[in-house]
Formats: structure tokens, sequence, C-alpha cells
């Protein structure tokens, strides 16, 4: 018999939390890649975050509760302690201020990048060529994998950074990050995982990741908005890196209100920033509350079986997948290849269902307010529309 606790967890997930999310009164949403669905608690969060400066104006207490609820929170989701993870803007801030602190001058000039990262982790490491940097990009297999055994030719010891995304967000393919990561420090380099199309529905775990810096954002999977993300960063690591590109949230006393010095905190803190977003972190900590009532093993459970059933429809229809059929090997992102995506995205649209596109293909990701009938609403739609699918 089900405990208790049991039947609470399975609650949370699929039709019986879908009530929280409007949006499926008059849509079957499967575009969570792109921003995840707006939730009745996420709104109350953000009309409290009004309603505060309405009746007590600078709530400068409760923004830094907020700020270090959602550092917590994180860390939480990914099994960290919160002096471990940086309250970021976004990924881009993130990242920037973790390759500010590359000595790159010291022999150790490469960036290694897998071609599956997303434009802004592409266009910070070559940006680093204005200070001596060299760009190394590895590029899939044949059945459009990035394995590790790629990443193993393009370090040496000349490799200081290891970019590998951990779920691309143009095919769907995980990488495996562990494998790389042991393969860079080998060679002595560190290893970032954007984790953006990862964090929320997939499991991720510090203690076994491997990676030395995870960044991730609130908009997706996370289930809140745009300006807020966050970087854990191993320790050993942020101990010996010192940002040149900071703010004074990053500062190891901020009402020191020094123009005089940089002292940077001795914990992940330092690569913080500015004023922290206020209207995000309402949000933020709101949505993660809701992934972690429903619990990421859960949900990614959940998921695995969503995508499961739609690979199968797929199958059926005779469509060109791009996002590999191993459970091991994706996540909760799908991409289907297209004839015309943009066309096979409005009629789609005109059918109320809400996907998204890159390249030639089809994007469509599920999460735990998902069920099957959206699964077998979209297959229905493509059989209708199978002269768009390549
Ligand atoms: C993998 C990945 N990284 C990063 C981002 C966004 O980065 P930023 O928070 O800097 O806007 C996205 C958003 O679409 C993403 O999918």
């Amino acid at each position: 018999m089900a405990t208790p606790q049991r039947i609470q967890l399975e609650s949370r997930i699929g039709a019986a939390v879908r009530g929280e999310f409007p949006i499926f009164e008059s849509a079957t949403y499967l575009n969570s890649c792109s921003q995840g669905a707006l939730s009745h608690r996420v709104r109350e969060a953000v009309e409290g975050w009004l309603a505060g400066w309405d009746e007590n104006g600078a709530e400068w207490d409760f923004w830094v509760e907020r700020n270090e609820t959602f550092r917590s929170s994180i860390a939480a989701l990914l099994h960290a302690r919160a002096d471990d993870v940086a309250v970021t803007t976004s990924v881009s801030q993130g990242v920037s201020a973790l390759v500010s602190a590359l000595p790159l001058e010291s022999g150790r000039n490469r960036i290694v990048i897998s071609e599956y990262e997303f434009p802004t982790v592409g266009q910070i490491a070559h940006a680093q060529e204005l200070r001596g940097a060299e760009v190394l990009h590895v590029t899939p297999g044949e059945d459009g994998s990035i394995g590790a055994e790629r990443f193993a030719e393009a370090i040496d010891e000349r490799t200081a950074l290891v970019c590998c995304t951990t779920l691309s967000y143009r095919s769907g393919h995980r990488h495996d990050v562990t494998a790389i990561a042991e393969l860079a420090h080998e060679a002595g380099a560190l290893v970032l995982a954007d984790s953006y199309q990862a964090c929320g529905a997939v499991e991720l775990d510090v203690r076994s990741l491997g990676a030395d810096a995870i960044t991730g954002g609130t908009v997706k999977y996370l289930l809140g908005t745009a300006g807020l993300g966050f970087m854990w960063v191993r320790p050993e690591v942020h101990e010996a890196l010192v940002p040149t590109q900071t703010g004074w949230f990053a500062d190891e006393d901020i009402f020191a209100m020094s123009i005089a010095d940089y002292s940077p905190h001795a914990s992940a803190r330092r690569f913080d920033s500015g004023t922290p977003p206020v209207p995000a972190l309402y949000a933020g900590v709101a949505g993660l509350s809701i992934v972690g009532d429903a619990g990421v093993p859960a949900i990614e459970t959940h998921v695995r079986g969503l995508v499961d059933r739609m690979l199968d429809g797929l199958e059926e229809l005779g469509a060109t997948v791009a996002t590999p059929r191993d459970a091991t090997r994706r996540g909760p992102l799908v991409c289907i290849h297209s004839t015309d995506v943009d066309a096979l995205v409005a009629a789609l649209a005109a059918d109320s269902i809400v996907a998204s596109s890159r390249e030639d293909k089809l994007r469509v990701a599920l999460h735990l307010y998902n069920v099957e009938e959206d699964v077998d609403r979209l297959l229905d739609a493509l059989a209708r529309h199978r002269a768009l699918l390549a």
C-alpha cells in the first residue's frame, strides 16, 4: 500500500498540478525549453512584491531575505551548500564573472566549447580572444552526439576551461558531463556545465556531476521569470578565482561602502554582482517551491515516460528526430526535423499547441505539468501536418 507521503508526492505532478497553471485552460503548452508556464503561486509572489512596495516602500530586509532564500533553494536543488552558490542576473553574468577570473596569461589560454553551447557561452569564450585566449570547438559525430572522446581530442595542458552544456538547447542531446570533467581534470582544466535546459527537470547533483561550475536560470524548468540565474562553483575553485568582473554585492562586506579597494567575498558570492533582481527573486523562489514540492527525481521519471511515449509516436509517423532515443542521453526536450519549421510552429499554434523551433527543428519540451493527453494531441496534430515533417 502507498504511504501517505508517496500519495502526496504523486499528487504534485501531472494532472494534479495543472490547475496551478492557467495556460492549460486554453492551450497545450509544450514550450518549457523557452519559458516555463506561469503558475498562480508565482503570480501571487510577484503581486506580494508589489503590495509590499506599496505598503512599506523600500523593503531592503525582504530583498536580502529573498536573495538568500533563493540561494539556499538552489543549493537544495543541486545538493550543494548555499555558500557555494552565486545569485546571478543571467547565465551570461555568472559565466562572464567566472571567465574574468581565469589567468589566461599563465600558459593555459585555451577555452574548449562544445558545438551545443548556448550562444552566450560561445560569445563570452570568443570575447576572451581579446585577452589572449584561443577557443576550440568540439563538434558532433555523425549520430549528432558529442562524446567524451571528442572532447579528449581538444583538451590538453593548455586548456583553462571546458564548456560542456548539460543538455543542448538545440538538439536535446545530454552530454556525459562526468566523463568530460574527468578528462578535463586530468589535464588540469576547469569545467563549466551550463545546465539551463536541465535544471528543474533533470536531477543534478554537484557531488557526482564533476563540473567545477554549474549555471542556469529560472525562466524555464524552474518556473520563474527572466533576470535571475545562479552559478554553483566548487569551493576549492572559487577560493582560487578572483573575478575582475564584479559588483558591490560580491564584496566581502557590502556595507563597507568603500571605493578604495576590492575585497571579494570568501564564498561563491564573489560571483554575484549588483543589486539583485528583486521581482525575479520573488518569482524564482515561488517557482522553485513548485519544483521542490514535486521533487526533481519524480519530475524526471514523469517526463521520461512522456518523452518515451512521444518518441514511440514519432517513430510510427516516420519523423526524423534529432534527440537520442537512449534515455540516458536526453532530457525533457525533443527536437524533430521539419521541412518548414516556421509553418509547422504556426500550424500547431492554430491547434492551440505551443511549441518552438531552432534551425530546422521543432522543439517540444515536457515538464511536470504535462500529461499523456498533451503528447497524444501533439502526435495527432503532427499526423495531420505530416507534410511538414522531414
Ligand atoms: C542552455 C542555455 N543557456 C543560457 C541561456 C540564457 O542565458 P542568459 O541567462 O544569459 O540569458 C539559455 C536560454 O535560452 C539556454 O537555453
